[in-house]
């Protein structure tokens, strides 16, 4: 039986030309990076390919988890600098037509009223194409940056979460969708009857309401979250679209799948109102012992150089794991971080040596030509149940075109992701299938 047919993301993890910057084939070059032209030719690039939607990361601090200073990252520009995704979003929209654009914002930072309003304007400006990331937002330094002397809990984080979505959502309905009426005769450009307040008195947050600014296009912008803790997943059960899992294996994307359909149908919602979708880094070649030996080197790189995905997990984290023997067998962990990552870092092997060279931030194990690489996709999905993938990696514009170019077009022609968007709104062709 052949696979259901299947979305498609991609996830910017920091800036396009700051991820590329040393990179082979097409990495960006001076000011490049803080320009939107790399980031527009992505956009253009997905939407050709009918991809769902574009997530733009982001985080609120330098890192100086590493060693206790910030050179391991400024040197290597891991993480920093990054520039707000917010502005990008108007410029993305207006390249493209029909792809779903989605900034990440924090909801332990955030005025959820500012949120509300930001997010609707910029689904009215580009007419129903945006969703928003919800992160709870990891780091000390992050806020210490917002006048905190130390992080507030992991928990206590989502149920801030929880409660700002909520209101969010509210402000967003304080417009009935038929309160602009534009009536030249009468006088009146807005039903004054169809505004509402919230009066939202929240443990966390208040706000009074209406929203000074019209119901969104799409009503609901899409809403993303990717937190793998418990609590991260009772979140995206109440109220997600769509969630994003790094996980590494098969059995995994299994674990998740079933769980989160548990939790939301617990909900009483559909399990088919929340598109899963799996992060993904393939690894291309015109044959597939190139593509093996192009992996071979990733790998390589990985265990030659533990540090790097060792600092990229203390700034998840805050845990300088410098200041562990590599080839000491490890003890408990804990973090007040992102806590399904590290559980599942830690899950990698007993030595941080192991750790690093076994860890994966999401499936890699699509290695070869485009056919094979499509075909190896379409059995996972076959076995895993749906809904997707996103894709990510050190961002060029080769990889980007082995994927747009190279994968796409033969899943396309094998039916298993879309050769065309049926709707306007990006909420729509999310839940076209
Ligand atoms: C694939 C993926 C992407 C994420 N992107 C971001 C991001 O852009 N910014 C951020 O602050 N956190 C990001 N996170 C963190 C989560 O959204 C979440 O806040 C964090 O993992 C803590 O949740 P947990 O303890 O439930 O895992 C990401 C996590 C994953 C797995």
């Amino acid at each position: 039986m052949a696979a259901s047919p299947f979305h498609l993301g991609w996830f910017l993890g920091n800036s396009y030309g700051v991820h590329g910057w040393n990179q082979e084939w097409g990495g960006a070059d001076g000011d490049d990076w803080t320009q939107p032209a790399l980031h527009i030719d992505l956009a253009r690039a997905l939407e050709r390919a009918c991809f769902d939607y574009l997530l733009l990361e982001d985080s609120l601090f330098v890192p100086d988890n590493y060693g206790g200073s910030m050179e391991f990252y400024l040197a290597r520009a891991l993480r920093a600098p990054k520039n707000d995704p917010l502005p990008l979003v108007p410029l993305l929209a207006q390249a493209t037509t029909h792809l779903g654009i989605v900034p990440t914002i924090s909801t332990s930072f955030y005025p959820p009223f500012l949120l509300a309003r930001l997010i609707a304007t910029l689904d009215l400006m580009s007419k129903g194409r945006v969703g928003c990331n919800f992160v709870t937002s990891t780091g000390e330094r992050a806020a210490q940056n917002f006048g905190l002397e130390a992080h507030l809990e992991h928990d206590l984080r989502y149920e801030m979460a929880e409660e700002f979505v909520d209101l969010v959502i509210r402000l967003w309905e304080s417009w009935e969708a038929d309160a602009i009426v534009q009536d030249r005769e009468a006088g009146v450009f807005v039903d004054h009857r169809k505004v509402h307040t919230v009066d939202f008195k929240g443990r966390f947050f208040a706000s009074r309401g209406p929203l000074n600014t019209a119901r969104p296009a799409q009503g609901r912008p899409v809403l993303v979250q990717a937190g793998g803790s418990p609590q991260g997943r009772a979140f995206a059960a109440r109220h997600m679209d769509s969630v994003i899992v790094a996980v590494s294996s098969i059995a995994e994307m299994k674990e998740f799948r079933g769980d989160m359909r548990r939790r939301l149908a617990a909900q009483g919602r559909d399990p088919e109102s929340c598109k899963i979708l799996y992060v993904a880094s393939p690894t291309l070649g015109e044959t597939n012992e190139e593509a093996r030996a192009r992996s071979d080197r990733r790998q390589a790189q990985r265990e030659q150089f533990p540090a790097v995905t060792l600092a990229m997990m203390g700034s998840l984290t805050d845990i300088d794991f410098s200041t562990f023997d590599l080839d000491t067998p490890l003890g408990e962990l804990s973090t007040n971080g992102q806590q399904g990552t590290l559980k599942r870092f830690l899950a990698q092997g007993r030595t941080l040596r192991e750790i690093a060279a076994n860890y994966r931030y999401g499936y890699e194990d699509l290695v070869g030509t485009p056919e094979h690489v499509a075909g190896a996709m379409a059995e996972v999905m076959q076995e895993v149940g749906g809904d997707g993938f996103v894709f990510t990696g050190p961002l060029t514009r080769r990889y980007l075109a082995e994927i747009t170019d190279g994968v796409v077009p033969i899943l396309q022609r094998r039916g298993l992701v879309r050769t065309a968007y049926a709707h306007r709104h990006f909420r729509d062709n999310l839940f076209a299938y």
